[in-house]
């Protein structure tokens, strides 16, 4: 028998390291470890969206439709109450045209890589940034024909992807100069001519909204380039200041311009495989015909609830409502996050703008920091390395999952504390 081989680029990834590496160890008691590894945050979802799930599963008619393919754009419903959700609540001047609905916003991503860029063009990340983009860009950008070698970036076969640093070690802070950011970017772009320039704001892993001079510029340099500028709005509900002004930037104006949405507006939603993309016609289009081949639908079910929740939630003023008591309950759990690192730890941490996550200075490999605080105080954590090289002395902490138990955070920090406090004896 001839066994079949897996596909190279398969193959390749048993070389790469793995985004988040670190699992429960043996010996571990899984019930008494506290983790800030994990990445979603404990609001309970709106009781009407919950509601609207239910009408649709009691009424057999209703039922039935849950159960038919949409257009792979998303039904136009679906896509008329995001585009009205957006203009009203996020201030972006879009129409349903503009939107794309997707299983998630990991898979729209894929889609957008797959509709915007060729197999072996280079994509410009940050550092430190999502630890899911690398591997989705080695899957999205495959060529394999063209296997190149990384320098300062890391390869994905027949791709580059060249990191710009916005960390910056020695003084602790978040892009503290953005011009000095640009002008970098610039010799990146030189370099490697990329297609895409991909970020999140406010930022996984360190809590930080990207300001509007850094990324106006940014948007000048993609309009001249012939680039694509891709923000992860992942977080866009829970920013605790002002909305930037590129926030509001229509797609229409700026074709350069994507955004992509994950579920995490309404709540812990992120398991019902929902999301969406905004960005010029054009740009959407594109994105439908890559997602027939991936998916040929986004969920029937979830859009209908979405569509029957955002008509009732948005004029009615709910919503708002509800984005606001979360909003301020993610905030108090970031302040709290703050104080129990500074009464416990005195660790170096970034304030979060935003976000459910900040990253914390540990002074050490964080892989190994991370080990041994699993091991010994039964609490986990993300280790920097996972997200770029500038968090190498780093972890990150989610404090999302605390949003309803201070308590546990604290308790968290305060164990961490005692245990370093003893082997530092
Ligand atoms: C920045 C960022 N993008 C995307 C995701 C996942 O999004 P989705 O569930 O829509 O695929 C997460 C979840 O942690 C995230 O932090």
């Amino acid at each position: 028998m001839k066994k079949p081989v897996l596909s190279r680029v398969v193959q390749e990834q048993a070389r790469v390291r793995t985004p988040l590496g670190q699992s429960i160890e043996a010996g571990v008691d899984p019930a008494k470890v506290i983790s800030f590894a994990s990445a979603w945050a404990d609001h309970e979802s709106p009781a009407l969206l919950m509601a609207k799930y239910a009408e649709i599963c009691a009424d057999r008619k209703l039922f039935h439709s849950s159960g038919g393919y949409t257009e792979p754009l998303g039904d136009m419903a679906c896509r008329e109450a995001l585009a009205e959700f957006e203009r009203r609540e996020m201030g972006v001047d879009v129409s349903a045209e503009n939107v794309a609905v997707g299983l998630g916003s990991t898979q729209i991503l894929h889609n957008a890589l797959v509709a915007l860029c060729d197999p072996g063009e280079d994509v410009v990340l940050f550092d430190p940034t999502y630890a899911n983009y690398y591997i989705q860009m080695v899957f999205a950008l495959t060529d394999p024909c063209l296997v190149k070698e990384a320098g300062v970036t890391r390869s994905v076969p027949g791709a580059e992807v060249a990191y710009l640093p916005v960390l910056d070690v020695e003084q602790w802070r978040y892009m503290p100069e953005p011009s000095k950011a640009l002008a970098r970017l610039e010799e990146l772009c030189k370099v490697h001519n990329p297609r895409m320039l991909l970020f999140q704001s406010p930022d996984n892993p360190t809590g930080q909204v990207v300001k509007d001079k850094f990324v106006g510029g940014a948007l000048e340099l993609c309009e001249e380039r012939g680039m694509f500028l891709v923000i992860n709005m992942a977080y866009e509900a829970q920013l605790f200041g002002d909305a930037p002004k590129y926030y509001s930037l229509s797609p229409e104006e700026h074709p350069s311009l994507v955004t992509i949405h994950p579920n995490n507006v309404f709540g812990h939603s992120l398991g019902r495989r929902f999301g969406w993309l905004v960005g010029s016609k054009e740009v959407v289009e594109a994105v439908g015909k890559v997602q027939h081949a991936t998916a040929l639908c986004p969920d029937a079910l979830h859009q209908m609830a979405m569509t029957s929740y955002l008509r009732a939630s948005v004029p009615d003023g709910s919503l708002r409502k509800y984005l606001s008591e979360s909003r301020e309950l993610t905030r108090k759990a970031a302040d709290a996050a703050a104080e129990a690192i500074d009464k416990h730890l005195g660790m170096r941490h970034l304030k979060p703008d935003g976000g459910i996550y900040t990253v914390m200075d540990v002074g050490m490999d964080s892989e190994q920091f991370v080990a041994d605080a699993l091991r010994n105080a039964s609490v986990l954590f993300a280790p920097g390395k996972a997200f770029g090289n500038t968090l190498e002395r780093a972890v990150r902490v989610s404090y999302g999952p605390f949003v309803n138990d201070h308590a546990k955070l604290e308790e968290g920090f305060e164990r961490l504390g005692k245990h370093l406090s003893k082997k530092g004896k």
